[in-house]
C-alpha cells in the first residue's frame, strides 16, 4: 500500500520537528502508512533576503504573505502530484470534524498551506486552492499549528496506525456520541471506586454500561451531538428509562413553592 502523503507549506519547517517524531505519527511514518514532507516557503522567494511577505495593498495592519513563493511552492509540489488536494488553513475555511478526517483518510496526497501574519495573497486563493479548512472559530498566529490537527486527526484514522487491534472505531464523535468513561489502577482513588460493573468480567454487561455512559456523557456535555444520530433499539431503551426514572424524582420530590 502507499503511504498517504502529505506535503506542509510554511516558514517555519522546524514547528514540524516534534511533532513528527513522536508518538502515532513517527509510528505512522515508520510503518509506511503516511509520508510527510515539509517544503519551506522561503526556498522559492527571490532575491538575497527570500523575501515572503509584504505591506497590504490599501493600507492597514500587519502584512500579508506574497503570492510568488507561495505559488512555486504549490506548483513544484502539484506538478510532482498532479492529483493532489491542495487546502489552506484558515480560520475563514469550513470547520473541520471527525466527518472530515474521516473524508480526508480517502485523499492519496494532501498539499497544506500555511499561512501566516494576516493572510496569503488572494490570487492564491483564487487559483491554487482546492480547499479551505479551519479548527474553530478563533484566530492563530498561522496555520501550522492547525496543519498537525488535521494530520494527527487523519493519521490516527487510518488503519493500522493505532496499532494492535485497537481502532477509532470507539473514539469519541465515531458514531456521534461521545466516548464512554475510562479508568484504570488503582481499583480506589483517593476514596473514588471504579464501577463495580467494569471488574465484574460480564462483558454484556460492561458493553451496556459503556453505552449508557457515553449516552449520558453526550447528553450532558453535548447534546447538540444526540439529535443528529439515529438512535438504535437499545439506546431508545436507555432513554425512556432514563425519562422515566427523572419522572419519578419529579413526582417524589414534590415542589418547593
Ligand atoms: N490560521 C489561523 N487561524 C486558523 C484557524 N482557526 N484554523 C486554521 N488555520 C488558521
Amino acid at each position: 500500500m502507499t503511504p498517504m502523503k502529505f506535503s506542509i507549506l510554511t516558514i517555519f519547517p522546524d514547528m514540524f520537528t516534534g511533532f513528527l517524531e513522536h508518538g502515532i505519527i513517527r509510528r505512522a511514518m515508520d510503518r509506511g502508512l503516511i509520508d510527510t514532507g515539509i517544503i519551506n516557503i522561503r526556498d522559492h522567494a527571490a532575491g538575497r533576503h527570500r523575501v515572503t511577505d509584504d505591506r497590504p495593498y490599501g493600507g492597514g495592519n500587519g502584512m500579508v504573505m506574497k503570492p510568488e513563493p507561495l505559488a512555486g511552492a504549490i506548483r513544484e509540489t502539484v506538478n510532482r502530484y498532479p492529483d493532489a488536494l491542495t487546502i489552506h488553513l484558515t480560520p475563514q475555511g469550513r470547520v473541520f470534524d471527525q466527518d472530515t478526517a474521516r473524508e480526508l483518510t480517502r485523499t492519496d496526497h494532501i498539499v497544506m498551506i500555511c499561512g501566516r501574519y494576516e493572510g496569503i495573497d488572494e490570487r492564491i486563493c483564487e487559483t491554487l486552492v482546492d480547499r479551505e479548512l479551519s479548527i474553530g472559530d478563533y484566530v492563530l498566529t498561522g496555520g501550522e499549528v492547525a496543519a498537525m490537527v488535521v494530520i494527527d486527526a487523519v493519521t490516527r484514522l487510518l488503519p493500522g496506525a493505532l496499532g494492535g487491534d485497537h481502532s477509532a472505531d470507539t473514539d469519541s464523535f465515531a458514531d456521534q456520541l461521545l466516548a464512554h468513561a475510562q479508568y484504570t489502577r488503582p481499583r480506589e482513588f483517593e476514596g473514588k471506586a471504579v464501577p463495580d460493573v467494569l471488574l465484574s468480567g460480564n462483558h454484556r454487561e460492561i458493553d451496556r454500561w459503556r453505552t449508557e455512559s457515553a449516552m449520558i456523557r453526550t447528553f450532558l456535555k453535548r447534546p447538540d451531538l444526540l439529535t443528529k444520530r439515529l438512535l438504535t433499539d437499545e439506546e431508545t431503551q436507555l432513554l425512556k428509562k432514563w425519562h422515566m426514572e427523572i419522572g419519578r424524582i419529579i413526582k417524589n420530590r414534590g415542589t418547593n413553592g
